[in-house]
Parts: C-alpha cells; structure tokens; sequence
C-alpha cells in the first residue's frame, strides 16, 4: 500500500504541504491551553469551531453513527479510562475483533502521525474514517451500501438538524459524511488534558509532584533510563506536532517486544509499519505513544501485551521481552531490529517505582470527568 516510501533509521522527514492555521489565537481561546503547550495543527479546511466540537461531540457518543447502531466511538474510547477502552484488543460492532489496542485520545491533536503504526494517517480527518468506514475489520460499518440509511437517521432526528447548520452555516445539505468527519475530528481535537499534577509542577508549584515523583522524573530524563528520547517534550512522544511545525517528524521505534524467530520479526499479523511499506527493516516499528494519563490506559503496547506500568518498566529495563515458548518465542533483547536507544538497564525496586509513580503524576482527574467531553446523552 506504501511501498513507495523510502525510510532509514527512526526518522521520517517529509515536506508538510499543508498551510498553517488561519486563527491560532482563536485556537488557544477555545482549547484553553495553558502557557506551555503550544498551538495545535489545525489544518486549514477544517478551522476548529465550538459549534463543530459540539456537533461532534453527539456523534462520538451516538450509536446510531454504527450500519447496525449497536456501538458508538465511545464504546472503544471511553472517557473515564482516557478514552482507550481497558481491553487487550476491542471487538467491533459485528464481532470481529482487531489486532490492536484502543488508543487514548487525550491531546492526539499534537500527534505528527495517527495510529499505533502510520506513515500516512497524518490528519484526524483521514484516520477517523477508517473505523467509521471500515470493512475488514468491521468498527462502525458505514460501508458505502448504508451510508444514505444512516445519514438519515441524522438528518430524521429532533436535534441534529440544527447541530448541523450550526457548524456548517454555510451548507444547507444538512447531514453528509463529510461533515461527520470534520465534526468528528474536531471533537477528538479538543480533547486537552493539560492539568495534571506534572503541569502544575511545570506552571511552577514543586510540591505538585511528590519527592519520589521528582526522582522518577529525573529518571525518566536520564542516560540510563533513556525515556525521554522517544517520549520527550509536553506530549511525552517524539512523534510530535504543533501549529509552529513546517515538517513534519514521524518517528517509529522497535522496542523490543518481540523477536519471532530470532530475525527481529513481530508477530505475522501486525508487524508494525511493515505492514504498510513491506520493508522487512520496518518490522516492529510503532510510534512511542504520548504517555499523558498512562496510568488509565492499561493494558499497555500496541497489541496490549503488558498489563502494568511496572511490566511496562521492567521490560525496558531489560532491554527487550523474552518469551521462552509458543509461536511468539524469541528473546526480544537479541533483536537485530531492536533500537539502540533499549539497550536494558540495571535499576533498584525502588527507581522502578518513583518512575511509574512519576508516569502517575501525568495523570489529570479534570480530564476524566470533564462535562465538555463527556456524553451529551447521559441521563441522571
Ligand atoms: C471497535 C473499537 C473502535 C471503535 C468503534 C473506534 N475506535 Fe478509534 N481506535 C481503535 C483502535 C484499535 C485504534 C488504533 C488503531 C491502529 O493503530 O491501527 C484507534 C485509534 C483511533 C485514533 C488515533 C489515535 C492516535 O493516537 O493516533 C483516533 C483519533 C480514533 N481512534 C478516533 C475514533 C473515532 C472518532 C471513532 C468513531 C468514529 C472511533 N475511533 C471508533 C478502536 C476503535
Ligand atoms: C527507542 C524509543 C523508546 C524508548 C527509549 C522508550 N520507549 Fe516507551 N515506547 C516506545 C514505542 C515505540 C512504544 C510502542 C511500542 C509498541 O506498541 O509495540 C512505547 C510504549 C511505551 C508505553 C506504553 C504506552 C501505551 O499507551 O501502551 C509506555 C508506558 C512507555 N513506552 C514508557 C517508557 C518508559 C518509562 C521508558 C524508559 C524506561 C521508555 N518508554 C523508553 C518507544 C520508546
């Protein structure tokens, strides 16, 4: 499908075509940003609206966006668990499951590519109608056979219609497939967690983090630990984007989690970028998550594979995974493919600790229960 892409190493470089926002200051007003996160991409034929947030605000949590209107966004990005779902793997709205885990979504809006593993899903516009569209393997459904059925159960309802014109005053063509992407992605763009404890510290309350909170954080930024080369900066990931940037920087890393066969191979079903540009050096490459509200989106990896912050730990400490037996057997450590960057490291119980009490301490409370983000449907 991509094969036409020529990577080496870890880091993309690709010319942006893409103009930069027309309104950033518009922006920052309605995501209410804090002083050190900086303006997210907005691309420009979607310009984030309050209007078009709360449009797409219902359709996130509507199950009637399904062919079969049993499952909504929601059921697979839940807002109490950071919007992942808590499962290894989610089944969509037939039963098929899928091969990889539900992603949070808190601040996906500064993520430079989407998905666990993508060169190409660089807009929400675009990845957001995958599961909508999908057939193989079926999330929503909206497969071109039921889009006119669906469309209608929108443009038939008491208070859709209205939604609608509001974000789109200039179009009288009410409900469009379209339009649900760009509301949709506009939704999932104002999805801003930025009051954690961890901001606080950094809008200058030091006791916001608590001494062993500090000492992971030391930690989690040093030369042994090496964290912060993958999961820098405010979003704690190098696959990084914000309104300022003119290229952009995907970044991919294998971390060891699996080596079938000793040749540095993942599993046959998801091999990571590989699966899209069939470069077999592109085996186990997935995007370093941003790491903000970790503690809520167990379990953990792109196919959920590690149950906690601790086996997240203490795999990296080792510098790979070992699986002694079954299909998947290979020492994750002897990779060929592995990053130089998880090399292992030796660390006490007590550095483990103060470095998931420091990933604890992204967590923010306000976030989870956010009334702008939660169902509008919710009934007392
Ligand atoms: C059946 C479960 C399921 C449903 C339904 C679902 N998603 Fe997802 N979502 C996932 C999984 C799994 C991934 C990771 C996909 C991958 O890496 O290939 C994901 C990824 C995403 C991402 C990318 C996040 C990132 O960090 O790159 C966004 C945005 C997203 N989903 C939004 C939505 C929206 C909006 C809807 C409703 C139209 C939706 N999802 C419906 C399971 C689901
Ligand atoms: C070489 C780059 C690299 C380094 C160094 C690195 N990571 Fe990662 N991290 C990744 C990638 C890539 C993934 C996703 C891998 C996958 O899903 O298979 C990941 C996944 C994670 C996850 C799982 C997140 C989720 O949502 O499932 C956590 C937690 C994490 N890393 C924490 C750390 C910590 C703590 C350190 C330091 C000990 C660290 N990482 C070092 C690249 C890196």
């Amino acid at each position: 499908m991509r094969a036409s892409l020529l990577i080496v190493g870890i880091t993309l470089l690709a010319a942006a075509c893409e103009p930069t926002p027309t309104q950033p200051e518009d922006v920052r007003t309605l995501l209410a940003l804090p002083d050190h996160f900086e303006t997210p991409f907005v691309p420009e034929d979607n310009p984030l609206t309050g209007a078009k947030i709360e449009l797409g605000r219902h359709l996130f949590y509507d199950r009637r966006l399904s062919a079969n209107g049993t499952q909504a966004c929601s059921d697979c990005h839940e807002q109490a668990r950071a919007f992942s779902d808590g499962r290894r793997t989610p089944v969509g709205s037939t039963g098929q499951t899928l091969e990889r885990n539900s992603q949070g979504l808190g601040n996906v809006a500064y993520s430079a590519s989407l998905t666990w593993a993508s060169a190409s899903l660089v807009h929400l516009e675009d990845q957001i109608a995958i599961p909508l569209r999908n057939d193989d393997p079926i999330e929503l459904g909206v497969t071109d056979g039921v889009v006119d059925e669906v469309l209608q159960r929108f443009a038939a309802d008491a208070t859709y219609p209205r939604l609608f014109a509001e974000a789109f005053p200039e179009s009288s063509s009410g409900p469009t497939m379209g339009k649900i992407l760009l509301a949709l992605a506009s939704f999932c763009r104002s999805l801003i967690s930025a009051n954690s404890p961890y901001d606080r510290f950094l809008a200058g309350e030091p006791d916001a983090l608590t001494e062993a909170q500090r000492r992971g954080l030391t930690l989690f930024n040093g030369e042994r630990f090496e964290c912060f080369h993958c999961h820098g900066g405010t979003q704690f990931t190098s696959n990084y984007r914000d309104a300022s940037d003119t290229e952009l920087r995907l970044s991919f890393f294998n971390n060891g989690l699996y080596n079938v066969g000793g040749d540095g191979s993942y599993p046959p079903y998801d091999q990571g970028l590989y699966e899209l540009t069939f470069d077999l050096r592109h085996r186990g490459l997935f995007r370093p998550p941003n790491l903000r509200n970790v503690e809520h989106t167990a379990p953990y990896m792109h196919d959920g594979s590690l149950e906690t912050l601790r086996d997240v730990l203490l795999h990296y400490a080792r510098g790979g995974r070992l699986i002694e037996s079954g299909p998947l057997a290979g020492d994750g450590r002897l990779s060929p493919l592995r990053s130089g960057l998880v090399r292992g490291f030796t660390a006490t119980d007590d550095e483990i600790d103060a470095v998931v009490s420091f990933l604890e301490s992204l967590s923010d409370p306000s976030f989870l229960a956010d009334p702008r983000y939660a169902s509008p449907f919710a009934g007392p």
